[in-house]
């Protein structure tokens, strides 16, 4: 996708900002800095959060964007919850045509979800919308997926 591959610095650089800004932070410190890492490199994630599994439900931890009414969502509810339960990484181009889609803000177009994981299980969640129609591709997804590889440690 165009758009993915010129507003953003190159992968390497956002990780490497990314894993310096959670150094030395555990939990929600260091989620919080993943947060405004990710949220401060690309301009067009509009909302950029984490959702932790507790208990069946994802519980909704630090996010930069507009309050969400979905704080808790179960496993296989809305784009979030299929994200946990098939675990992988969702990207949806156009929200309004997806019939899973739990609406966040009015503006949002497109949402990508990428789920956390460790020792092969679910255990969190990133969580992007953007404004801007079809902004997730291939770029987003190998950035995102290598942030929740790094993330998984601090849980
Ligand atoms: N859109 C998500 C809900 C979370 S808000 O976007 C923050 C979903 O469909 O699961």
């Amino acid at each position: 996708m165009e758009r993915a591959m010129t507003d953003m610095p190159d992968t390497e650089t956002i990780l490497a900002d990314l894993a310096r800004a959670i150094a030395g932070k555990q939990g929600t410190e260091a989620l919080r800095a993943a947060v405004e890492a990710l949220k401060r490199a690309v301009p067009r994630y509009t909302w950029v959060g984490i959702y932790l599994l507790e208990g069946g439900e994802l519980v909704l931890g630090p996010y930069l964007g507009k309050p969400s009414p979905h704080t808790r969502i179960p496993i296989g509810r809305g784009i979030c919850g299929a994200a946990a339960r098939e675990a992988r990484t969702i990207i949806v181009p156009d929200v309004n045509t997806d019939p899973r889609y739990l609406a966040c803000s009015l503006e949002t177009c497109s949402e990508i979800v990428v789920p956390i994981s460790r020792d092969g299980s679910v255990i969190g969640e990133i969580d992007i919308d953007s404004d801007l129609p079809g902004a997730f591709g291939d770029a987003d997804r190998e950035l995102l997926e290598r942030a929740a590889a790094i993330i998984a440690g601090k849980i």
